[in-house]
Parts: C-alpha cells; structure tokens; sequence
C-alpha cells in the first residue's frame, strides 16, 4: 500500500505499560519516521482520557500508537483529535458499523463506547512538533464492565481480524492526515460534524456549576466546542470545562 505522508513500520509489542509511553521514549533515543505504529497485545498501565486507565483484554482488541510530525500551529490541536476519531469512524463503517464521535474523541456504537484517543504533543514554540496520536478500540472482547458502558466490533455482531482493522485506520490516519497538514481545516469539519454525536441537537452538559441543555452548534477553529444556550447565548468550551451528559 502507498500512502501520502507514512512511513510504514510496524513495531509489535506483547506487553508494554502503554503504547503512548513506549513509543515516546523510543523516540527520544531513535527517532521514527512519520508514521511509526507500536501496537501491543497488552497494556498494563494503558493510559485513557483524564488520568484514567485505559482496559483492554490481553490479545482481544487493538491497543496501539502512531508517532506524526504535523508542524501545524498548537492552536489547531484539536484536529489531530478529529483525524484520529475520523479514521476510526471511516474503518467501522466499512464494516457496517455506524459510529458516532462524542466530543471530543470517544468513539460511540449504540451509544456505547467502542474506542477511545489519546493524544500526546510536543510542542515547540507554537507548532506541534510531534504528535503521538494513541487509540484503542474494542474488537473481540465480549466482556465488560458494566459501568463503562462498552461495546465491541465482536458484540455488533461482526467477526473481523484485529491487523486487518489497523491496516485500514493506519490508512484512513494518512489520508485525513493529509487534509490536515495542507490546512484543509474545513473540509475536516465538515466531515467531523458528519460523525458528531448531537450535532444540530440539544443535549444536556454540565459545567463547574450545574446541568444544561443547549444545542451543539459545532467546533470553533480552535476545538472549542460551541453550544447555544436556551437563552439564545453561545458559549465556547474548552475539554476540561465542560462534560457531556446525554
Ligand atoms: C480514552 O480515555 O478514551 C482514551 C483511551 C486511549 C487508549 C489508547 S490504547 C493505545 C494508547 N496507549 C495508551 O496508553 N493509551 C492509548
């Protein structure tokens, strides 16, 4: 396969603490082409969203992180977000899967999460330097906590082989990259807005403060996420801001 801006090489680990992790620290001794993957069977300490854990079934699902060198500006962070969750998206759906994104990178079947994003960045002035762009995403595990609220490819009722998913996201992960580093920003949105859980909707959110409804208007070229309020106010807010109930 030729793809755009990867490099392709694929380092297969057992079992590391997290790929993220891995993947970083090898970066500092050698560093990797654009487009390094470092996938793992098991990760003991996967890192998630917000300081939480990420699990994962030993062997049962793709746990795995790629290492990009966007050099766009730090302000337009939030785009790597959206290649990453567009990827996923695009891979689910040509296995019939409808997905959705919910803001700002779960990723969301029958409203149940699927797979999750985690990204790391270096930033070098103002421009993102390096990007270690970490997923995880349910496939053969059938099994979950309840409180997570979590589904699989397995329990959509579709049997794929775990490499033959990466291949696909790893080729979805260039193609929007490509979209993004000739600062197609739009046309990204565009997309993003396709996929996004709520979007045109009202859903209700909660705040340093309290519970709210308002209409999910859309992304601001920033990632803010911005909502109208019931009183007709938009309001812009940040990831750590605000929370996203139903
Ligand atoms: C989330 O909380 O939704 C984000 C989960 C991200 C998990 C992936 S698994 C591969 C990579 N390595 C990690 O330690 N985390 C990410």
């Amino acid at each position: 396969m030729i793809f755009k801006h990867f490099t392709p090489k694929h380092i297969k680990l057992n079992q590391i603490e997290s790929t993220n992790s891995y993947l970083h620290d090898l970066n500092v001794k050698i560093k990797q082409k654009n487009g390094t993957l470092v996938s793992a069977k098991n990760q003991t300490l996967g890192k998630g969203q917000k300081g939480n854990r990420w699990e994962s079934e030993e062997g049962k699902n793709l746990t795995f992180s790629i290492v990009t060198y966007p050099n766009i500006k730090a302000k337009y962070a939030f785009y790597l977000n959206i290649i990453a969750s567009l990827a996923v998206q695009k891979a689910l759906s040509d296995l019939t899967i409808t997905a959705k994104i919910k803001w700002p990178n779960d990723i969301l079947v029958n409203q149940k999460k699927i797979g999750g994003i985690l990204i790391e960045n270096q930033i070098n002035g103002n421009s993102i330097n390096q990007s270690i762009i970490g997923i995880g995403l349910n496939i053969n595990q059938s099994t979950f906590n309840s409180k997570l609220n979590a589904t699989s490819i397995i329990n959509e009722g579709i049997t794929v082989d775990i490499e033959d998913v990466l291949i696909q996201i790893y080729g979805y992960l260039d193609f929007y990259y490509n979209l993004l580093i000739q600062s197609n920003f739009k046309l990204l949105r565009q997309h993003y807005y396709k996929h996004l859980f709520w979007h045109n909707q009202i859903g209700i959110f909660k705040d340093e403060k309290s519970e709210f409804k308002a209409l999910v208007m859309g992304i601001s070229d920033i990632g803010l996420l911005e909502l109208r309020l019931l009183d007709n106010t938009t309001n812009y807010y940040d990831i750590k801001d605000v929370k996203f109930i139903y």
